[in-house]
């Protein structure tokens, strides 16, 4: 078993710079990693971005060529951020370099591409993945578990959606995702492929499909401000049946305002529900119809089980797993803020008279508490000076 692993990195837009997030953070989640992963190298179509990006994060290679990374010998794994439709060109010439590859979603452009690849794949030994990474998220894990345990019995429908407003400004020019040349569809592939696939992990194979795409503005900016015509899907409904008789829609969209990252789904069985909104991302809410009802309700009622963070073992020791969704987040911008001022020379806020205030209401609190009576702040100190 290798101990050092190292990564060829294509594309450093978001999906780039996440999984290389993902490498370098590792260590910090999972305690007692048997492994160390590195970023050997990126590659991406710019020549002075690749040279930025490793300089800023120390990373050895930088190229444009992906050939450099797919035939350097100390890389063991191919990751594959770049756009749709250079998937299936990259994942066979990694694959024929002996490279283990980490793709992102969708596996390429076309069913016969990515039967082909999950063949090669197969027959090479390597072990390759889609970067399906919603599966990922604690409260699917547990829904996952709760299905396989029998606590819904039979599932009987399902309905699943993802939702965007990246498409409701009509004068925002269009990225490569709206752009089927590139992406290789529309939000079918984009959002839709996520959406599927979680089905697919809860509820099982897809048997049959009646799918309506939708574009809801036909002319808006290209890519490179250009009249245009949309030539890809930016909603798309459909309608499903899986091998197991169960039934569901599925509708994702980039058309919907008031839509930050809305993916959300619910399956339906013979005894329970499950619901799921990354936009709540710290709760699966689960419905137990083995429950009786009685008078005022008894215990029949959705349960939001607490997911949060508490991933097995080896994670879920950090953050702590009580840790909300995000809260991480909030120590990143902390720090940042305070770095941000030592480098401007400018005082920070919350600074130390803002600790001293609220030092002073606590030891107020537990004075009052002493004394079994209100304590005025003033009796203790001057009262913090108002900021301008
Ligand atoms: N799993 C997820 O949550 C998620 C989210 C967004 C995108 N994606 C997927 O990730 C992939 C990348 O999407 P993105 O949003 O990061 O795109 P992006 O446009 O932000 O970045 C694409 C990167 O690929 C580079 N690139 C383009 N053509 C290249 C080539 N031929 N060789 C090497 N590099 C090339 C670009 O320079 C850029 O760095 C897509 O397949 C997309 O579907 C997944």
């Amino acid at each position: 078993m290798k101990q050092e692993l190292r990564i060829g990195l294509l594309g450093f837009g978001a999906m780039g710079k996440t999984h290389a997030f993902c490498v370098n953070n590792l260590r910090y989640y999972y305690s007692d990693l048997p492994f160390r992963a590195a970023i050997r190298g990126v590659c991406t179509t710019s020549e002075e971005k690749s040279r930025r990006v490793a300089e800023k994060f120390d990373i050895p290679v930088a190229c444009t060529d992906e050939d450099v990374l797919l035939h350097d010998p100390e890389v063991d794994i191919v990751d594959i951020c770049t756009p749709n439709r250079y998937h299936y060109e990259t994942i066979k010439k990694a694959l024929a370099a002996g490279k283990h590859v980490y793709c992102e979603k969708p596996l390429c452009v076309t069913a016969s591409q990515a039967r082909e690849v999950a063949e090669l794949a197969k027959a090479s030994g390597k072990i390759c993945t889609v970067v399906f990474n919603n599966r990922h998220l604690a409260p699917v894990m547990r829904a996952a578990e709760l299905i396989r345990e029998g606590r819904i019995g039979r599932i009987l429908s399902f309905s699943a959606e993802y939702l965007h407003n990246s498409c409701t400004d009509v004068l925002r020019p269009a990225g490569w995702k709206q752009n089927r040349d590139i992406c290789g569809g529309g939000v079918l592939f984009d959002l839709g492929s996520h959406v599927i696939d979680l089905i697919y992990f809860l509820c099982g194979e897809f048997e049959a499909v009646y799918g309506m795409p939708q574009i809801g503005y036909p002319r808006r900016k290209g890519m490179k401000g250009e009249e245009w015509e949309t030539n890809a899907d930016e909603g798309f409904h459909m309608l499903c049946r899986l091998k197991s008789g169960a039934m569901g829609s599925i509708t994702v969209s980039k058309l919907i305002h008031g839509a930050n990252d809305d993916l959300s789904f619910a399956v339906y069985g013979e005894k329970g529900s499950l619901k799921f909104s990354l936009m709540q991302p710290n709760f699966l809410y689960f419905y137990d119809a083995t429950e009786k009802p009685s008078a005022l309700g008894g215990n029949c009622g959705y349960q939001a089980i607490e997911c949060v963070g508490r991933y097995p073992a080896p994670g879920g020791s950090f953050p702590a797993p009580k840790a909300p969704s995000g809260w991480i987040r909030g120590h990143v911008e902390s720090m940042y803020q305070f770095l941000n001022s030592v480098y401007l020379e400018k005082q920070a806020a919350p600074d130390f008279a803002d600790g001293a205030h609220v030092q002073l209401v606590m030891e107020a609190a537990y004075l009052s508490a002493e004394q079994r009576g209100e304590i005025h702040l003033s009796q203790l100190a001057a009262p913090r000076e108002e900021k301008p």
